[in-house]
């Protein structure tokens, strides 16, 4: 089985963690290991290789972080941009025969419960090789805006929704039969293939004319004129919402996608104060504060419940609870650059 990492997008809701030239899946979050290690580490037991689907401004990283690691049964599609999932996912799915299983993996998401995963893995492998899309539903916790649900019946998918507003949301999550999109996804190449044709064929014709076209020396580099001929779209909107052949596995894997300081916070070790643990930090009688930072000292006095995170050359202040609203701070950057 490949495992295929999806390393395109560049995390801005973590800024000033996560920057353009080091997103947030390359960032050494957990035991000096970055999300993308940990990925490729995670699925490791069950993929023999593993296919690297990134910018071309990231190859570098991606290679010296796999070699950290000791793996090297690797290959590399590079993109001169990104088209977002679908486009990404095809490309990969090109490179492969069309009987091999794909294992989709974001490069950026933690899972805590690895016994559970392995169980949804080998179940998702058994509806993939009867050529189904497989998908891995998340028992949702909260009426979250910014992830896709499935609406199953048992183990058929009944509808896909990707992102619905707060209203809905609170219905799904009351509902009891909607999960959480994980974004992972399980199938054979050609089966995905087959499906992008059958529903999104102009992302499937332009795919196939990059991949066709593009250089392929030792790792298969996407030309800019291909690439930006693709239209963009993710494999939610592309094929899942579309396929009547989607199937979810449904499982309580600890995850968590860390798109926000609030999740990071959630997740990171703590101290018995509930700050988060820093060696760089002097904390008097403060509480349930993320404070992030590991260029210079940094003491509180009195803070509850606040964010800090300091990267040398930019300082985030926020109160806990409104780290959605960092992606504003980065258009407002973007505006004056
Ligand atoms: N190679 C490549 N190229 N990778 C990409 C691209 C691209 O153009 N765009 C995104 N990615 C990678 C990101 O790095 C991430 O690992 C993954 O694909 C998903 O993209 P996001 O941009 O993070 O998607 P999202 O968070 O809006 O939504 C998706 O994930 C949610 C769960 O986190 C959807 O699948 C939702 O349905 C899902 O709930
Ligand atoms: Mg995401």
């Amino acid at each position: 089985m490949t495992n295929v990492i999806l390393c395109g997008g560049s995390g801005t809701r973590l800024w000033p963690i996560s920057r353009t030239l080091m997103p947030k899946q390359f960032v050494k979050l957990f035991e000096n290991k970055s999300l993308f290690q940990l990925t490729v580490e995670r699925n490791s037991n069950v993929c023999d290789k593993q296919l690297i689907v990134s910018n071309a401004e990231q190859y570098f990283l991606a290679l010296d972080q796999l070699e950290e690691i000791g793996q090297h049964n690797n290959s590399y599609i590079l993109e001169p941009i990104g088209r977002n999932t679908a486009p990404a996912i095809a490309l990969a799915c090109m490179a492969l025969a069309p009987e091999e299983l794909v294992l989709v993996s974001p490069s950026d998401h933690l899972i805590k419960n690895e016994t559970e995963y392995k169980k949804a893995l080998q179940r998702a492998q058994k509806l993939a090789e009867e050529d189904h899309l497989v998908t891995f539903g998340i028992t949702p916790h909260f009426a979250e805006t910014g992830f896709g649900y499935i609406e199953a019946d048992g183990e058929n998918v009944k509808a896909f929704h990707e992102k619905p507003d707060l209203d809905t949301a609170t219905d799904y999550l009351e509902a009891g039969n909607y999960y959480w999109n994980s974004g992972m996804f399980m199938f054979k190449a050609g089966v995905f293939l087959e499906e992008l044709e059958k529903h999104s064929p102009d992302i499937f014709k332009a795919s196939l004319k990059a991949y066709k076209n593009a250089d392929k020396k030792d790792l298969v580099r996407i030309k800019l004129e291909d690439m930006l001929a693709i239209p963009e779209n993710s494999i939610d909107y592309a094929v899942m919402e579309k396929s009547g052949n989607v199937k979810v596995v449904a499982s309580d894997i600890g995850w968590s996608d860390l798109g926000s300081f609030d999740s990071l916070y959630e997740e990171l070790p703590k101290d018995k104060h509930g700050n988060t643990l820093n060696p760089n930090l002097v904390s008097i009688d403060s509480k349930n504060n993320l404070i992030y930072g590991n260029e210079r000292k940094i003491a509180t006095i009195d803070i509850e419940d606040t964010i800090v995170v300091d990267t040398g050359d930019a300082l985030l202040i926020s109160k806990k609870g409104s780290s959605q609203k960092v992606k504003k701070v980065v258009e407002e950057i973007r505006k004056d650059s």
